[in-house]
């Protein structure tokens, strides 16, 4: 049943329209070249000890980077962050970090410098799942740098509407 085609294009329609946040992870390789990519499959887990996951295409170029990483970061774009979200999606890998301010963090960690907030993990835990693997971090050190993250929503990248927010801002004050 989960093989079929109808199946198949439900769960992309239905999974299209979640709306959800939209990362960049990054890491390096032993010899310190830095990679990353555009991720929206990031949840938060565990409070005690504060854990997080995504899950990486098996398939996908920097899967042997991200799969052998004792470190990675997530950095959470804000709305102003769509350039570099389709930056980091793209086929052309060339301009990835030359156009993007980033910084090694004291855990050695490749880090963007203009985004919604970063979180430095260790790799705890991969899980086999399908055509990805999960990977479950564990957070050494995390930084909010700015107010709002962005919103994805049916393959759109975009600030979280000020309407919203706004209503959002009163309720609490
Ligand atoms: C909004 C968005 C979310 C994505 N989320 C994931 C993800 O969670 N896991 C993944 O493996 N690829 C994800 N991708 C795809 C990768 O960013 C993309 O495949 C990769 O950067 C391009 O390299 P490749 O196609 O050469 O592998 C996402 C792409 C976009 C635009």
């Amino acid at each position: 049943m989960s093989g079929n085609a109808d199946h198949k294009n439900n769960f992309k329609e239905i999974m299209g329209s979640y709306p959800t946040g939209v990362t960049v992870i990054t890491t390096s390789n032993e010899e310190g070249e830095p990679f990353g990519m555009t991720v929206n499959s990031f949840s938060s887990v565990s409070m005690d000890p504060l854990m997080i996951l995504w899950s990486v295409r098996k398939d996908a170029t920097e899967f042997d980077a991200f799969v052998h990483a004792e470190k990675f970061a997530v950095n959470i774009l804000d709305g102003d962050n769509i350039e570099v979200g389709n930056r980091f999606a793209s086929k052309d890998k060339s301009n990835r970090f030359n156009q993007t301010n980033w910084h090694l963090s004291a855990n050695g960690i490749p880090v963007l410098n203009e985004v919604y907030a970063v979180l430095e993990c260790e790799t705890v835990q991969k899980v086999e799942a399908g055509d990805h693997i999960v990977l479950i971090g564990q957070v050494l050190d995390l930084k909010k740098l700015s107010d709002t993250p962005m919103l994805y929503y049916k393959r759109e990248m975009g600030h979280i509407p000020k309407d919203w927010a706004n209503q959002i801002e009163a309720k609490s004050n």
